[in-house]
């Protein structure tokens, strides 16, 4: 009977309690008022919060930097994380808090990486990049080069969510191959972003792809999504994967 149901629903899989397994949050917008994530530190407090509940212990958190919007430098991010540690101890939560940034790749990316200008990473010198959403950018595999002469390791945010790469899933493998880690976002899980990023999420999942996962928590309609992530079909298959967070 219970092989029966299992079959009806479709999922080896069943829900999830929280997000405890994953441990550690390596993608977030939560610090405030940096970029198109919290605004304030009041709602830097609430997802913080938010993220506790759902069973994270430790929050790294990417304001994005991009030249034409998001101009953050390593020290006001700094300054930022500094701020929101000291909110939470007063507030009486308990969450490790890291930065890193989440750089967008165009000329100025590549010019900071040619003059060797700091940049932020995470754990073993985890670089974490995102693209344009629509286009291939030309320079992509000159700017994996780059990083991985410079001794990064380039870490590729939600290659599920880049249109370019759909039908082509083989490019991301060569990706792979070439020594760029995969995080897609865990609420492509949910058919959040579109369909097709569902698609590419539970290929990647399939093939043993991913490498890293993240929240890209914003705000808490992102929160509400991720509740949602834990009765996912394919989240005990993603976290049956050997994903590096929790050792970050
Ligand atoms: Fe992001």
């Amino acid at each position: 009977m219970k092989q029966f149901f299992k079959n009806l629903f479709g999922g080896e899989s069943t829900s999830l309690e929280s997000l405890g397994a994953v441990g550690v949050d390596m993608h977030s917008h939560i610090l405030p008022g940096l970029d198109d994530g919290a605004d304030t530190l009041e709602r830097s407090l609430e997802l913080v919060q938010a993220m506790q509940q759902l069973g994270y212990r430790k929050l790294i958190m990417t304001p994005h930097i991009m030249s034409d919007f998001y101009r953050n430098t390593p020290e006001g991010i700094r300054e930022k994380l500094e701020l929101l540690r000291t909110a939470i101890t007063e507030a009486g939560l308990q969450m490790e808090l890291g930065c890193a940034a989440e750089y967008y790749l165009d000329e100025v990316f590549l010019e900071k990486l040619d003059n060797g200008d700091e940049l932020l990473t995470f754990g073993d010198k985890y670089l974490l990049f995102e693209t344009s959403f629509l286009n291939e950018p030309l320079n992509l595999r000159e700017a994996i080069f780059k990083m991985r002469s410079k001794g990064y390791k380039p870490v590729m945010a939600h290659p599920e969510r880049y249109s370019y790469f759909y039908g082509k899933f083989n490019d991301l493998i060569e990706l792979r191959e070439q020594g760029v880690l995969l995080q897609p976002n865990l609420n492509s899980l949910t058919g959040y972003y579109s369909p097709a990023a569902k698609t590419v999420i539970e290929k990647l999942i399939d093939n043993g792809l991913v490498d890293l996962v993240g929240s890209d928590v914003h705000s808490l309609k992102h929160i509400a999504s991720l509740q949602k992530v834990l009765s996912t079909k394919y989240i005990n298959k993603l976290l049956s994967l050997p994903l590096l967070n929790a050792q970050l």
